[in-house]
Protein backbone atom coordinates (compact mmCIF):
# COMPACT_ATOMS: atom_id res chain seq x y z
CA UNK A 1 0.00 0.00 0.00
CA UNK A 2 1.24 3.54 -0.86
CA UNK A 3 2.52 5.87 2.47
CA UNK A 4 0.91 8.60 0.45
CA UNK A 5 -2.91 9.36 1.14
CA UNK A 6 -5.38 11.56 -0.59
CA UNK A 7 -9.21 11.53 -0.38
CA UNK A 8 -9.35 9.73 -3.82
CA UNK A 9 -5.86 7.69 -3.65
CA UNK A 10 -8.85 4.51 -3.41
CA UNK A 11 -9.35 5.46 -6.84
CA UNK A 12 -5.70 3.25 -7.23
CA UNK A 13 -7.13 0.24 -5.36
CA UNK A 14 -9.86 -2.55 -5.87
CA UNK A 15 -13.44 -1.55 -5.35
CA UNK A 16 -16.13 -3.64 -5.38
CA UNK A 17 -19.40 -3.83 -4.04
CA UNK A 18 -19.96 0.18 -5.85
CA UNK A 19 -22.33 0.56 -8.62
CA UNK A 20 -21.04 0.95 -12.37
CA UNK A 21 -22.92 4.56 -13.23
CA UNK A 22 -24.10 4.40 -16.87
CA UNK A 23 -22.77 7.77 -17.50
CA UNK A 24 -19.31 8.68 -15.59
CA UNK A 25 -19.22 12.21 -16.39
CA UNK A 26 -22.34 12.56 -15.06
CA UNK A 27 -21.14 10.55 -12.08
CA UNK A 28 -18.68 13.46 -11.49
CA UNK A 29 -20.46 16.28 -12.36
CA UNK A 30 -22.88 15.27 -8.97
CA UNK A 31 -19.49 14.11 -6.70
CA UNK A 32 -18.12 18.04 -7.93
CA UNK A 33 -21.49 19.49 -6.76
CA UNK A 34 -21.67 17.21 -3.67
CA UNK A 35 -17.72 18.87 -2.44
CA UNK A 36 -19.58 22.10 -2.42
CA UNK A 37 -22.37 20.96 0.08
CA UNK A 38 -22.20 22.03 3.87
CA UNK A 39 -20.63 19.07 5.87
CA UNK A 40 -22.96 17.09 7.76
CA UNK A 41 -20.95 16.93 11.04
CA UNK A 42 -17.80 18.32 12.17
CA UNK A 43 -14.59 17.16 13.00
CA UNK A 44 -14.68 18.05 16.51
CA UNK A 45 -17.63 15.80 16.82
CA UNK A 46 -16.21 12.81 15.54
CA UNK A 47 -13.03 13.34 18.29
CA UNK A 48 -15.90 13.77 20.88
CA UNK A 49 -17.57 10.37 20.06
CA UNK A 50 -13.62 8.93 19.41
CA UNK A 51 -12.79 9.97 23.27
CA UNK A 52 -16.45 8.48 24.06
CA UNK A 53 -15.78 4.96 22.35
CA UNK A 54 -11.86 4.87 23.93
CA UNK A 55 -13.87 4.65 27.37
CA UNK A 56 -16.36 1.97 26.03
CA UNK A 57 -12.88 0.30 24.93
CA UNK A 58 -10.95 0.69 28.24
CA UNK A 59 -14.23 -1.22 29.63
CA UNK A 60 -15.80 1.86 31.20
CA UNK A 61 -18.83 2.43 28.57
CA UNK A 62 -21.15 0.48 26.48
CA UNK A 63 -21.82 1.47 22.73
CA UNK A 64 -25.42 0.93 21.51
CA UNK A 65 -25.63 1.24 17.92
CA UNK A 66 -28.66 0.87 16.29
CA UNK A 67 -31.04 1.73 12.87
CA UNK A 68 -32.36 0.41 9.77
CA UNK A 69 -30.37 -1.76 7.12
CA UNK A 70 -31.59 0.73 4.79
CA UNK A 71 -32.70 3.91 5.13
CA UNK A 72 -35.51 4.84 1.89
CA UNK A 73 -36.62 7.45 0.05
CA UNK A 74 -40.17 6.41 1.00
CA UNK A 75 -39.90 5.76 4.78
CA UNK A 76 -38.52 9.33 5.41
CA UNK A 77 -41.09 10.78 7.84
CA UNK A 78 -40.62 12.86 10.75
CA UNK A 79 -42.34 10.25 13.02
CA UNK A 80 -40.03 6.91 11.82
CA UNK A 81 -37.02 8.90 13.11
CA UNK A 82 -38.58 9.93 16.28
CA UNK A 83 -39.85 6.78 17.31
CA UNK A 84 -36.21 5.18 15.69
CA UNK A 85 -34.99 7.71 17.97
CA UNK A 86 -37.00 6.79 21.41
CA UNK A 87 -36.69 3.04 21.41
CA UNK A 88 -32.91 3.97 21.33
CA UNK A 89 -33.06 6.53 24.19
CA UNK A 90 -35.03 3.71 26.40
CA UNK A 91 -32.60 0.76 25.08
CA UNK A 92 -30.01 2.97 26.86
CA UNK A 93 -31.85 4.15 29.36
CA UNK A 94 -32.26 -0.02 30.54
CA UNK A 95 -28.28 -0.28 29.55
CA UNK A 96 -27.43 2.24 31.64
CA UNK A 97 -29.84 1.36 34.52
CA UNK A 98 -28.43 -2.55 34.37
CA UNK A 99 -24.35 -2.12 33.58
CA UNK A 100 -24.05 1.69 35.64
CA UNK A 101 -22.19 2.77 32.80
CA UNK A 102 -22.61 5.43 30.25
CA UNK A 103 -24.24 4.48 27.32
CA UNK A 104 -22.92 5.99 23.90
CA UNK A 105 -25.88 6.02 21.20
CA UNK A 106 -25.06 5.96 17.95
CA UNK A 107 -27.53 5.70 14.62
CA UNK A 108 -27.60 3.54 11.94
CA UNK A 109 -29.46 6.80 10.95
CA UNK A 110 -29.20 10.24 8.72
CA UNK A 111 -26.89 8.37 6.03
CA UNK A 112 -27.48 4.60 5.99
CA UNK A 113 -28.36 4.26 2.31
CA UNK A 114 -25.89 2.12 0.43
CA UNK A 115 -26.19 -1.65 0.09
CA UNK A 116 -23.74 -3.99 -0.88
CA UNK A 117 -25.19 -7.03 -2.68
CA UNK A 118 -24.53 -11.29 -2.77
CA UNK A 119 -24.97 -10.79 -6.52
CA UNK A 120 -24.66 -8.28 -8.68
CA UNK A 121 -28.33 -9.22 -10.37
CA UNK A 122 -31.34 -10.38 -9.14
CA UNK A 123 -34.07 -12.85 -10.91
CA UNK A 124 -37.35 -12.92 -10.72
CA UNK A 125 -39.52 -15.01 -13.27
CA UNK A 126 -37.16 -15.73 -15.39
CA UNK A 127 -35.96 -11.80 -15.51
CA UNK A 128 -32.36 -11.09 -14.29
CA UNK A 129 -32.04 -7.09 -13.33
CA UNK A 130 -29.36 -5.40 -11.78
CA UNK A 131 -29.53 -5.85 -7.60
CA UNK A 132 -30.81 -2.86 -5.93
CA UNK A 133 -27.78 -1.13 -3.83
CA UNK A 134 -29.81 1.37 -1.81
CA UNK A 135 -31.96 4.03 -2.54
CA UNK A 136 -29.18 6.04 -2.96
CA UNK A 137 -27.97 4.22 -6.05
CA UNK A 138 -30.59 2.61 -7.28
CA UNK A 139 -35.02 1.97 -7.36
CA UNK A 140 -36.21 -1.32 -5.16
CA UNK A 141 -38.61 -1.77 -7.91
CA UNK A 142 -37.91 -4.84 -10.12
CA UNK A 143 -38.22 -2.85 -13.33
CA UNK A 144 -35.17 -2.38 -15.71
CA UNK A 145 -35.40 1.45 -15.81
CA UNK A 146 -35.52 1.31 -12.10
CA UNK A 147 -32.74 -0.07 -11.25
CA UNK A 148 -30.30 1.36 -13.53
CA UNK A 149 -27.75 3.42 -10.91
CA UNK A 150 -28.47 6.83 -11.35
CA UNK A 151 -25.91 9.22 -9.35
CA UNK A 152 -28.59 12.47 -9.03
CA UNK A 153 -30.08 10.30 -6.24
CA UNK A 154 -27.13 10.86 -4.54
CA UNK A 155 -28.13 14.65 -3.69
CA UNK A 156 -31.46 13.30 -2.72
CA UNK A 157 -29.35 10.83 -0.25
CA UNK A 158 -27.53 14.07 0.82
CA UNK A 159 -30.53 16.22 1.38
CA UNK A 160 -32.17 13.11 3.33
CA UNK A 161 -29.48 12.88 5.59
CA UNK A 162 -29.04 16.57 6.31
CA UNK A 163 -33.51 17.33 7.67
CA UNK A 164 -32.84 13.93 9.25
CA UNK A 165 -29.69 14.83 11.48
CA UNK A 166 -31.21 18.18 11.78
CA UNK A 167 -34.30 16.81 13.69
CA UNK A 168 -32.04 14.18 15.47
CA UNK A 169 -30.02 17.39 16.83
CA UNK A 170 -33.11 19.17 18.12
CA UNK A 171 -34.24 15.37 19.42
CA UNK A 172 -30.99 15.15 21.33
CA UNK A 173 -30.51 18.53 22.68
CA UNK A 174 -34.33 20.51 22.59
CA UNK A 175 -35.98 18.71 25.41
CA UNK A 176 -37.38 15.82 24.16
CA UNK A 177 -34.16 13.75 25.68
CA UNK A 178 -34.83 14.87 28.69
CA UNK A 179 -34.64 12.27 31.45
CA UNK A 180 -37.67 13.61 33.22
CA UNK A 181 -39.29 12.36 29.92
CA UNK A 182 -38.23 8.66 30.82
CA UNK A 183 -41.74 7.68 31.59
CA UNK A 184 -42.99 9.34 28.25
CA UNK A 185 -40.99 7.26 25.69
CA UNK A 186 -43.12 3.89 26.01
CA UNK A 187 -45.08 3.83 22.63
CA UNK A 188 -48.50 2.81 22.77
CA UNK A 189 -48.38 -0.22 20.40
CA UNK A 190 -46.02 -2.22 23.32
CA UNK A 191 -48.50 -1.94 25.94
CA UNK A 192 -49.29 -5.72 25.16
CA UNK A 193 -45.74 -6.62 25.96
CA UNK A 194 -44.36 -7.69 29.09
CA UNK A 195 -40.72 -5.66 28.79
CA UNK A 196 -43.04 -2.20 28.29
CA UNK A 197 -44.41 -3.18 31.85
CA UNK A 198 -40.66 -3.45 33.25
CA UNK A 199 -39.53 -0.69 30.96
CA UNK A 200 -42.19 1.05 33.39
CA UNK A 201 -40.65 0.00 36.54
CA UNK A 202 -37.59 1.14 35.32
CA UNK A 203 -38.85 4.26 34.89
CA UNK A 204 -40.50 4.59 37.76
CA UNK A 205 -37.28 4.09 39.42
CA UNK A 206 -35.55 6.68 37.70
CA UNK A 207 -38.30 8.91 38.22
CA UNK A 208 -37.36 8.23 41.77
CA UNK A 209 -33.71 9.08 41.78
CA UNK A 210 -34.77 12.30 39.70
CA UNK A 211 -37.06 13.87 42.39
CA UNK A 212 -34.65 12.43 45.50
CA UNK A 213 -31.53 14.10 43.12
CA UNK A 214 -33.65 17.35 42.82
CA UNK A 215 -34.21 17.55 46.41
CA UNK A 216 -30.79 17.21 46.94
CA UNK A 217 -29.66 20.29 44.09
CA UNK A 218 -29.25 18.04 41.17
CA UNK A 219 -31.76 19.52 38.47
CA UNK A 220 -31.82 19.63 34.67
CA UNK A 221 -31.22 23.49 35.61
CA UNK A 222 -28.16 23.11 37.52
CA UNK A 223 -26.60 19.60 35.27
CA UNK A 224 -26.70 19.56 31.53
CA UNK A 225 -26.65 15.90 31.53
CA UNK A 226 -30.12 15.36 32.34
CA UNK A 227 -31.48 18.42 29.74
CA UNK A 228 -30.57 16.30 26.62
CA UNK A 229 -28.44 13.37 25.18
CA UNK A 230 -25.30 13.03 22.99
CA UNK A 231 -26.56 11.11 19.96
CA UNK A 232 -24.21 10.18 16.84
CA UNK A 233 -24.92 8.80 13.13
CA UNK A 234 -23.34 6.24 11.43
CA UNK A 235 -23.49 4.23 8.25
CA UNK A 236 -21.56 2.12 5.88
CA UNK A 237 -18.75 3.77 3.95
CA UNK A 238 -20.05 2.21 1.43
CA UNK A 239 -20.41 4.35 -2.31
CA UNK A 240 -16.96 5.79 -2.60
CA UNK A 241 -17.45 8.43 -4.65
CA UNK A 242 -19.83 10.17 -2.49
CA UNK A 243 -17.54 9.88 0.73
CA UNK A 244 -14.53 10.93 -0.73
CA UNK A 245 -16.56 14.41 -2.31
CA UNK A 246 -17.68 14.58 1.87
CA UNK A 247 -14.36 14.07 3.26
CA UNK A 248 -12.99 17.72 4.24
CA UNK A 249 -9.63 18.77 5.75
CA UNK A 250 -10.52 19.89 9.52
CA UNK A 251 -8.97 23.93 10.02
CA UNK A 252 -8.42 23.14 13.33
CA UNK A 253 -5.96 20.31 13.08
CA UNK A 254 -5.36 20.21 9.35
CA UNK A 255 -6.73 16.18 9.89
CA UNK A 256 -9.07 15.12 7.62
CA UNK A 257 -12.66 13.58 8.33
CA UNK A 258 -15.14 12.35 6.42
CA UNK A 259 -18.18 14.34 7.14
CA UNK A 260 -20.96 12.60 5.93
CA UNK A 261 -21.48 10.98 9.35
CA UNK A 262 -19.47 10.93 12.78
CA UNK A 263 -18.29 6.83 12.55
CA UNK A 264 -17.73 4.76 9.69
CA UNK A 265 -17.67 0.93 9.30
CA UNK A 266 -15.98 -1.05 6.65
CA UNK A 267 -18.58 -4.00 5.90
CA UNK A 268 -17.57 -7.71 5.90
CA UNK A 269 -17.28 -7.84 1.95
CA UNK A 270 -14.85 -4.76 1.37
CA UNK A 271 -12.30 -5.36 3.92
CA UNK A 272 -10.43 -7.52 2.40
CA UNK A 273 -6.53 -6.51 1.76
CA UNK A 274 -6.23 -4.56 -0.80
CA UNK A 275 -9.64 -2.81 -0.82
CA UNK A 276 -10.40 0.94 -1.61
CA UNK A 277 -12.55 0.88 1.23
CA UNK A 278 -9.83 0.47 3.32
CA UNK A 279 -7.32 2.49 1.77
CA UNK A 280 -9.93 5.49 2.22
CA UNK A 281 -10.46 5.04 5.55
CA UNK A 282 -6.97 4.85 7.07
CA UNK A 283 -6.44 8.75 5.82
CA UNK A 284 -9.66 10.08 7.41
CA UNK A 285 -9.84 10.59 11.17
CA UNK A 286 -13.50 9.78 12.01
CA UNK A 287 -14.01 6.31 14.55
CA UNK A 288 -14.15 3.51 12.17
CA UNK A 289 -16.05 -0.05 12.42
CA UNK A 290 -14.93 -2.76 10.98
CA UNK A 291 -17.59 -5.30 10.58
CA UNK A 292 -16.40 -9.42 10.67
CA UNK A 293 -18.03 -12.38 9.92
CA UNK A 294 -16.86 -16.15 9.72
CA UNK A 295 -13.98 -15.98 6.66
CA UNK A 296 -12.17 -13.34 9.22
CA UNK A 297 -8.61 -14.45 10.22
CA UNK A 298 -6.46 -13.18 13.15
CA UNK A 299 -4.06 -12.17 10.35
CA UNK A 300 -6.38 -10.17 8.67
CA UNK A 301 -7.62 -8.77 11.44
CA UNK A 302 -3.94 -7.63 12.50
CA UNK A 303 -3.26 -6.20 9.03
CA UNK A 304 -6.58 -4.46 9.25
CA UNK A 305 -5.43 -3.31 12.83
CA UNK A 306 -1.62 -1.97 11.43
CA UNK A 307 -3.38 -0.38 8.49
CA UNK A 308 -6.43 1.62 9.93
CA UNK A 309 -4.72 2.68 13.79
CA UNK A 310 -1.15 2.27 13.11
CA UNK A 311 -0.72 4.30 15.99
CA UNK A 312 -3.23 1.98 18.05
CA UNK A 313 -5.37 5.17 19.23
CA UNK A 314 -8.24 4.07 21.70
CA UNK A 315 -11.25 4.71 20.60
CA UNK A 316 -10.44 4.85 16.86
CA UNK A 317 -11.54 1.28 15.82
CA UNK A 318 -14.73 -0.42 16.84
CA UNK A 319 -14.97 -4.44 15.59
CA UNK A 320 -18.03 -5.30 14.71
CA UNK A 321 -18.29 -9.47 15.27
CA UNK A 322 -21.49 -10.85 13.05
CA UNK A 323 -21.17 -14.66 13.26
CA UNK A 324 -24.23 -16.15 13.73
CA UNK A 325 -25.02 -17.94 16.85
CA UNK A 326 -23.76 -21.26 15.94
CA UNK A 327 -20.61 -20.25 15.05
CA UNK A 328 -18.92 -17.56 17.62
CA UNK A 329 -17.34 -20.11 19.58
CA UNK A 330 -15.57 -21.51 17.12
CA UNK A 331 -14.85 -17.77 15.43
CA UNK A 332 -14.51 -15.07 18.20
CA UNK A 333 -11.77 -16.77 20.53
CA UNK A 334 -8.74 -16.76 17.93
CA UNK A 335 -9.61 -13.08 16.90
CA UNK A 336 -10.36 -11.93 20.36
CA UNK A 337 -6.60 -13.53 21.25
CA UNK A 338 -4.52 -12.20 18.40
CA UNK A 339 -5.72 -8.54 19.34
CA UNK A 340 -5.26 -8.77 23.19
CA UNK A 341 -1.66 -10.65 22.55
CA UNK A 342 -0.67 -7.90 20.39
CA UNK A 343 -1.65 -5.54 22.68
CA UNK A 344 -4.16 -3.82 20.27
CA UNK A 345 -6.53 -1.37 21.63
CA UNK A 346 -10.69 -2.36 20.25
CA UNK A 347 -14.29 -2.01 21.01
CA UNK A 348 -15.83 -5.29 20.45
CA UNK A 349 -19.31 -4.58 19.71
CA UNK A 350 -21.89 -7.79 18.61
CA UNK A 351 -24.04 -7.65 15.65
CA UNK A 352 -26.04 -10.51 16.25
CA UNK A 353 -28.14 -9.89 12.88
CA UNK A 354 -26.46 -10.59 10.24
CA UNK A 355 -25.01 -13.87 10.99
CA UNK A 356 -28.83 -15.55 12.04
CA UNK A 357 -30.75 -14.19 8.61
CA UNK A 358 -32.89 -17.51 7.45
CA UNK A 359 -35.16 -17.75 5.20
CA UNK A 360 -39.13 -18.11 6.23
CA UNK A 361 -41.45 -20.55 5.08
CA UNK A 362 -42.96 -18.02 2.62
CA UNK A 363 -39.36 -17.46 1.42
CA UNK A 364 -39.00 -13.94 3.05
CA UNK A 365 -35.45 -13.27 4.52
CA UNK A 366 -36.33 -13.04 8.35
CA UNK A 367 -34.07 -13.48 11.65
CA UNK A 368 -35.51 -15.40 14.49
CA UNK A 369 -35.47 -13.89 17.58
CA UNK A 370 -33.84 -16.59 20.16
CA UNK A 371 -30.31 -16.73 17.22
CA UNK A 372 -30.22 -12.78 18.09
CA UNK A 373 -30.34 -13.20 21.46
CA UNK A 374 -28.09 -16.92 21.22
CA UNK A 375 -25.48 -15.05 19.37
CA UNK A 376 -25.80 -11.97 22.10
CA UNK A 377 -25.20 -14.45 25.10
CA UNK A 378 -22.31 -16.82 23.35
CA UNK A 379 -20.70 -13.49 22.51
CA UNK A 380 -20.59 -12.40 26.36
CA UNK A 381 -19.60 -15.87 27.51
CA UNK A 382 -16.61 -15.59 24.84
CA UNK A 383 -15.35 -12.51 26.47
CA UNK A 384 -15.93 -13.45 30.14
CA UNK A 385 -13.69 -16.44 29.58
CA UNK A 386 -11.14 -13.99 27.89
CA UNK A 387 -11.53 -11.62 30.40
CA UNK A 388 -12.27 -9.03 27.37
CA UNK A 389 -14.89 -6.17 27.42
CA UNK A 390 -18.43 -7.31 25.68
CA UNK A 391 -17.87 -3.54 24.50
CA UNK A 392 -21.10 -2.81 22.31
CA UNK A 393 -24.35 -3.60 20.02
CA UNK A 394 -25.21 -3.13 16.55
CA UNK A 395 -28.45 -3.82 15.35
CA UNK A 396 -31.03 -3.40 12.61
CA UNK A 397 -34.04 -2.27 14.39
CA UNK A 398 -37.09 0.03 13.98
CA UNK A 399 -39.52 1.76 16.09
CA UNK A 400 -42.00 0.60 14.16
CA UNK A 401 -44.35 -2.28 14.86
CA UNK A 402 -42.94 -4.07 11.93
CA UNK A 403 -43.43 -7.73 11.31
CA UNK A 404 -39.77 -8.88 9.43
CA UNK A 405 -38.16 -11.12 12.66
CA UNK A 406 -40.02 -13.89 13.96
CA UNK A 407 -40.36 -14.67 17.66
CA UNK A 408 -39.71 -12.29 20.81
CA UNK A 409 -42.24 -11.96 23.96
CA UNK A 410 -45.64 -10.81 21.42
CA UNK A 411 -44.53 -13.32 18.92
CA UNK A 412 -44.60 -12.36 15.35
CA UNK A 413 -45.31 -15.86 13.82
CA UNK A 414 -44.00 -17.04 10.24
CA UNK A 415 -47.45 -16.77 9.87
CA UNK A 416 -47.44 -13.08 9.72
CA UNK A 417 -44.55 -11.93 8.95
CA UNK A 418 -45.68 -10.64 5.78
CA UNK A 419 -48.05 -8.36 7.77
CA UNK A 420 -45.71 -5.68 7.89
CA UNK A 421 -43.04 -6.17 6.57
CA UNK A 422 -41.40 -2.80 4.86
CA UNK A 423 -38.02 -3.09 5.37
CA UNK A 424 -35.67 -2.11 2.05
CA UNK A 425 -33.07 -4.72 2.95
CA UNK A 426 -32.36 -7.32 5.92
CA UNK A 427 -35.20 -7.36 8.28
CA UNK A 428 -34.99 -5.41 11.96
CA UNK A 429 -36.10 -5.98 15.09
CA UNK A 430 -39.47 -4.23 15.93
CA UNK A 431 -39.75 -1.92 19.01
CA UNK A 432 -40.70 -4.07 21.11
CA UNK A 433 -38.20 -6.69 20.12
CA UNK A 434 -35.23 -4.30 20.13
CA UNK A 435 -36.79 -3.43 24.05
CA UNK A 436 -36.80 -6.96 24.98
CA UNK A 437 -32.82 -7.08 23.71
CA UNK A 438 -31.97 -4.44 25.87
CA UNK A 439 -33.37 -6.16 28.81
CA UNK A 440 -31.29 -9.32 28.48
CA UNK A 441 -28.18 -7.34 27.23
CA UNK A 442 -28.71 -4.89 30.65
CA UNK A 443 -28.73 -8.37 32.57
CA UNK A 444 -25.52 -9.54 30.99
CA UNK A 445 -24.20 -6.04 31.62
CA UNK A 446 -25.39 -6.49 35.69
CA UNK A 447 -23.41 -9.80 35.59
CA UNK A 448 -20.59 -8.20 34.22
CA UNK A 449 -20.53 -5.64 37.00
CA UNK A 450 -20.95 -7.79 39.68
CA UNK A 451 -18.07 -9.58 38.55
CA UNK A 452 -15.86 -6.56 38.26
CA UNK A 453 -17.18 -3.62 40.15
CA UNK A 454 -13.96 -1.92 39.66
CA UNK A 455 -15.11 -1.20 35.79
CA UNK A 456 -18.07 0.32 36.09
CA UNK A 457 -17.49 2.50 39.40
C1 LIG B 1 -25.09 -4.32 7.13
O1 LIG B 1 -24.66 -3.92 8.22
O2 LIG B 1 -26.20 -3.99 6.68
C2 LIG B 1 -24.26 -5.26 6.34
C3 LIG B 1 -24.39 -5.42 5.04
O3 LIG B 1 -23.42 -5.94 7.13
P1 LIG B 1 -22.19 -6.92 6.78
O4 LIG B 1 -21.17 -6.08 6.05
O5 LIG B 1 -21.72 -7.33 8.14
O6 LIG B 1 -22.73 -8.05 5.96
CO1 LIG C 1 -28.17 -5.34 6.92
Amino acid sequence: MDARWSPDSWRRAEARQMPAWPDPARAAAVEAELRSFPPLVFAGEARALTERLAQVAEGRAFLLQGGDCAESFAEFHPNTIRDTFRVILQMAVVLTFGSHMPVVKVGRMAGQFAKPRSSPTEEQGGISLPSYRGDIVNDIAFDPVARVPDPERQKRAYMQAAATLNLLRAFAQGGYANLHQVHRWNLDFMGRSPWARRYAEVADRIGEALAFMEACGVSPETTPQLQGTEFYTSHEALLLGFEEALTRQDSLTGEWYDTSAHMLWIGDRTRFPGSAHVEFLRGVQNPIGIKLGPSATPDELLYLLDVLNPANRPGRVTLITRFGADRVERHLPPLVRAVVREGRCVVWSCDPMHGNTVKSASGLKTRPFERILAEVRQVFAVHRAEGTHPGGIHVEMTGQNVTECTGGAIAVTDEVLADRYHTHCDPRLNAAQALELAFLLAEELAAERRRSPAAAA
